[in-house]
């Protein structure tokens, strides 16, 4: 195989577009491609204003757009040329046919290595970031070897970056971790991806194993993480039960060095579009390969998940003299967590959705994540509203429900907010963000996760 020169990613959303923004800056001597099958997306990063929203991305696109990183609308072109190729597609639970609502999706990853396979007249390198299920990396590579051709070697590295602070995680990651198979082809293979991270990534970081064992660490990380959300979570009802307070109880258990102190904030649980597909994943793998209990230990981490945004409203009908009927309830913050507009799996769409079930009047605000929210509850039509102005949502409104914690929530004047709502004004924080004493001691009746409300008589 000729040294590497072109480097192509295809998929320009959340992981492709700032995985090669950072490959192409830490790595001047190559030259990146990228091409997406959604027009708008590539003109928009065309444009150097990036269709997502990801802290310090824009700033870094701009020192390399069109110096060593281009995007392209010609993917056959793109894929003829470049030596190595990253396959950065949407991998989401399958909703049809076998394993719908559990297993991975793998029609575009499956179409990309059937358009990779027509346009390889070279030996190339084909590596998997989406991540996938285990033995993915060997079904592609059968069908990019399949009826002869140039050799195609399929690696695993699958990516770590969690959005809000993706540039970092890129530019720091805790580790690189890249499976390959264990031949004198694949090892070579392994040692060029190892030599493209190493511009930036110290080698004690990168790691290199066989590739199911990469798919499935994967998989594994993700499912420890949401495990954890999950753990602290199941605690919350009974610190509000018996007079305990999450905070401290997730402080005293995470000074154990041996469990460590972050992901263990309680509050409305996970969202996004990883952990709830990636644990079901598991489930799905677990229960095809005849593990019926494995399968139902990590699905009840999904479980306790959807139970905690169902507590969250059954708590607020209960609060609110056990009818939301017309009541005005002002959500502030929509997207999954802060510093992103994503909303994929957010708990503020099932939970603005139970709201309307209780016929609410429900008003959603967020700095970045009201576009995608209008898309996420287009159907529930004028019982949702949408307004940028959180002061301006909360005017008349009988509660606030904060659901993410954007730092700008910390800063508002509550004092303000709570003089325009209707009395007794209820606030439930749904992230545990803001100071509840001194919100109580303003003239809310507060209720926090896991800690025992604040209300006045
Ligand atoms: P995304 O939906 O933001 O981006 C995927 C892109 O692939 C889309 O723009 C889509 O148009 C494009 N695409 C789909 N089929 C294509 C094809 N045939 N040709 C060209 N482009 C095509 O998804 P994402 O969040 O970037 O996730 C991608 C993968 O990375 C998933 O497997 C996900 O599990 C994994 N991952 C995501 C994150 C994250 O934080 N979002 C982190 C780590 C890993
Ligand atoms: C997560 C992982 O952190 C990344 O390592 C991984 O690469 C990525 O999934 C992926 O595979 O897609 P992400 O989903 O972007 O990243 O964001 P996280 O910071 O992990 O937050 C996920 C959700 O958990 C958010 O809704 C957040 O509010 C919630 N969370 C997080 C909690 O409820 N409590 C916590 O203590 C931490």
């Amino acid at each position: 195989m000729k040294p590497i020169q072109t480097i192509l990613c295809i998929g320009a959303g959340y992981v492709g577009g700032p995985t090669m923004v950072v490959m192409a800056d830490r790595c001047p001597e190559y030259r990146f491609l990228l091409t997406d099958i959604n027009a708008d997306r590539l003109r928009a990063w065309q444009s150097g204003d990036p269709p997502i929203y990801e802290p310090g991305l824009k700033e870094l696109l701009a020192r390399i757009l069109n110096r060593n990183l281009f995007f392209t609308s010609d993917a056959d072109a793109a894929i003829e040329e470049a030596d190595l190729i990253f396959v950065s597609v949407n991998t989401p639970t399958k909703t049809f046919g076998q394993g719908a609502g559990l297993a991975a999706d793998l029609q575009y990853w499956e179409k990309t290595a059937r358009q990779i396979k027509s346009r390889a007249h070279q030996p190339k390198i084909v590596v998997e970031k989406s991540t996938v299920p285990v033995r993915t990396a060997e079904a592609m590579e059968r069908i990019l070897n399949a009826g002869g051709g140039p050799r195609i070697e399929v690696l695993s590295n699958p990516e770590f970056l969690a959005e809000g602070t993706a540039i970092r995680d890129l530019l720091e990651p805790d580790r690189v971790l890249i499976g390959g198979p264990n031949t004198p082809a694949g090892r070579t293979a392994i040692e060029a991806l190892v030599s493209l991270y190493a511009h930036w990534v110290p080698r004690e970081k990168i790691l290199t194993m066989d590739v199911w064992s990469s798919e499935l660490a994967k998989l594994a990380a993700n499912a420890f993480l949401a495990q954890r959300i999950s753990s602290i979570n199941a605690l919350t009802g009974l610190c509000e039960m018996t007079g305990a307070d999450i905070t401290r109880v997730a402080l005293a258990v995470g000074m154990d060095r041996r469990i460590g102190p972050r992901f263990l904030e309680a509050g409305v649980g996970f969202g996004g579009s990883c952990f709830q597909k990636d644990v079901l994943n598991l489930v799905y793998l677990c229960e095809s390969q005849g593990l019926p209990d494995a399968a139902r230990y990590w699905r009840q981490v999904v479980e306790m998940n959807l139970e905690q945004r169902r507590r969250f409203v059954r708590q607020m009908v209960s609060r609110l003299f056990n009818t939301l009927v017309d009541k005005r309830i002002a959500v502030f913050g929509f997207a999954f967590k802060p510093d992103t507009g994503d909303t994929r799996e957010s708990p503020a769409i099932s939970i603005c959705r139970q709201l309307v079930e209780e016929r609410a009047r429900v008003v959603v605000t967020d700095p970045r994540a009201l576009p995608n929210a209008q898309r996420d509850l287009a159907d529930l039509g004028s019982a949702v509203t949408f307004d940028p102005d959180p002061y301006h949502a909360a005017e008349g409104a009988h509660a606030v429900a904060l659901l993410t914690a954007w730092e700008e929530y910390r800063q508002l004047d509550y004092r303000r907010i709570f003089q325009n709502m209707v009395q007794p004004a209820s606030l439930f924080d749904g992230r545990n963000a803001l100071d509840h004493q001194q919100l109580f001691e303003i003239g809310f009746n507060v209720y926090p996760t896991g800690k025992p409300p604040l209300i006045h008589d």
